[in-house]
């Protein structure tokens, strides 16, 4: 009989890239994706660990698959990801979920296929399975991908740079780059197969290739991909300050396919705070690399990730973070509220600031950065802007939705044929999120 999976992925673009590599060797075992949790056989939360509400959403699916679980004998349930990788939480979660039938980690998803098949002739035990620091980097694994026009690649793996406020060291191991011609071979292989944009993925791509002996870095690898017939837009996250040089930015300003867009984590604008959280760089050294990107690449947007409610934050830190957002003009932003972490330096502090203040800093910070993204949009209103059409509109059905080069969701009236092809879009009116357009024949100014 056919069996289902339903796969849930929590935090970021890594963990999905995880998943689909876990959808395609189910696929090859024969499940088949179901979006109905009532229907699957198997279920599989692949967790995150980044911030305590990630933590707190996957207790919320827990607790509600007790009854799912009591009522089908035969489901199986499993956990994977970074939350297992932390030792007190994984102890927790099997104390608290006896329940769960498998928990995998970052670095043995790879091994699910193996431990469904143990977990069915040896019922009853959990299993577990987990290692820190995998030097095997899952290559040659089946990949089922979202979408049929752009992908996901993984180029390394891990992250090395220790943010005293961050746990991603610590659940993902050191970096590993993959290798340059695994990573060209799986997309050329998708080029072959109609695919237009890949996005390059890693904790921070600017440091490709640090762990491997010679000078092949993240630019040459960047010109290679360049060169595949077929892949028409690149794009790459996340890149960390620390890493973005001269060469890099050249690079930007010369390149035909890498989109103009960049995603660099700020995190604060308060050196001191910076320094306090590791993160190798100031708040001037932050300004003169975007000012450097402004002015070699034309139109670049600029998106960053803010931390609100550091420990011993004071007021005059949270002020500069705000002078720093209307200096810099973010077109946009991940924001969040400081969450105290295992493991971490920061988390250990006993400045700890009050959640009160950390909530009134976080809206204040939201109404200082959400006009500049309608004002950076308003500049595309009457524009005309190549767009990667990606789906049907969510609200609407003859609307489709689709991206900018600059990384601008756009929703315009169409035809589903249009997916995975690129379109001219004349923008017509701009939301802070946003554009909305009409197709037309027009020539693109981005
Ligand atoms: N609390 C809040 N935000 C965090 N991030 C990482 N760790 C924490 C934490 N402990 C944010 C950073 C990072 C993004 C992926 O998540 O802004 O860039
Ligand atoms: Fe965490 Fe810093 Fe590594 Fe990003 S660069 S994953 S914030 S430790």
């Amino acid at each position: 009989m056919e069996k289902n999976f339903y796969i849930e992925t929590f935090g970021c673009q890594m963990n999905e890239y995880d998943s689909e590599k876990i959808s395609g060797m189910l696929k090859n075992l024969d499940y088949k994706e179901t979006e109905d949790i009532k229907s699957a056989d198997l279920i599989i939360y692949n967790t995150c660990l980044i911030r305590k509400n990630a933590e707190n959403k996957l207790y919320g699916k827990l607790g509600a698959l007790k009854k799912l679980k009591s009522e089908k004998d035969d489901l199986i349930l499993a956990v994977g990801g970074c939350i297992p990788q932390n030792d007190e939480i994984r102890n927790y979660i099997l104390e608290k979920y006896p329940f769960i039938d498998i928990i995998f980690g970052t670095n043995t998803f790879y091994r699910l296929p193996e431990m469904i098949s143990k977990h069915l002739n040896n019922n009853n035990d959990v299993l577990v399975e987990l290692e820190k620091n995998s030097s095997s980097l899952n290559e040659n694994l089946p990949t089922i991908r979202k979408y049929d026009h752009k992908a996901l690649i993984n180029i390394m793996y891990g992250c090395n740079n220790f943010c005293s406020y961050c746990v991603v060291p610590h659940t993902r191991g050191r970096e590993r780059s993959r290798d340059s011609e695994d990573i060209l071979t799986e997309i050329k292989l998708l080029a072959s197969q109609g695919f237009k944009e890949v996005t390059l993925l890693g904790q921070n791509v600017n440091s490709y290739g640090n762990d491997i002996e010679g000078d092949y870095k993240f630019t040459q690898l960047l010109e290679e991909v360049e060169d595949i017939d077929g892949i028409e837009r690149i794009r790459y996250v996340s890149s960390h300050p620390k890493d973005v040089g001269d060469d890099f930015i050249d690079f930007l300003s010369r390149s035909k396919k890498v989109c103009n867009h960049i995603h660099l984590p700020i995190q604060s604008g308060s050196s001191k705070v910076l320094k306090e959280m590791n993160r190798k760089y100031s708040k001037e050294d932050y300004l003169l690399i975007i000012e450097k990107l402004k002015k070699s690449v034309p139109n670049i947007s600029i998106s960053t990730d803010f931390i609100v409610g550091f420990p011993g934050e004071t007021e005059e830190d949270f002020e500069e973070t705000l002078e720093v957002c209307r200096e810099a003009e973010f077109d946009a932003a991940f924001t969040f509220i400081y969450s105290i972490r295992p493991d971490t330096p920061a988390g250990k502090r006993e400045d700890q600031i009050d959640d009160k203040i950390k909530h009134e800093r976080f809206n204040k910070l939201l109404e200082t950065l959400y006009p500049t993204f309608y004002e950076k949009n308003l500049a595309y209103k009457g524009k005309v802007v190549k767009v990667l059409v990606d789906e049907v509109s969510k609200s609407k059905d003859d609307y489709l939705t689709g991206r900018s080069a600059s990384n601008r969701i756009v929703h315009f009236k169409g035809n589903k044929d249009l997916i995975g092809k690129i379109v001219n879009v004349k923008i017509t009116n701009v939301k802070t999120w946003f554009l909305e357009g009409v197709l037309t024949e027009e020539d693109a100014y981005e």
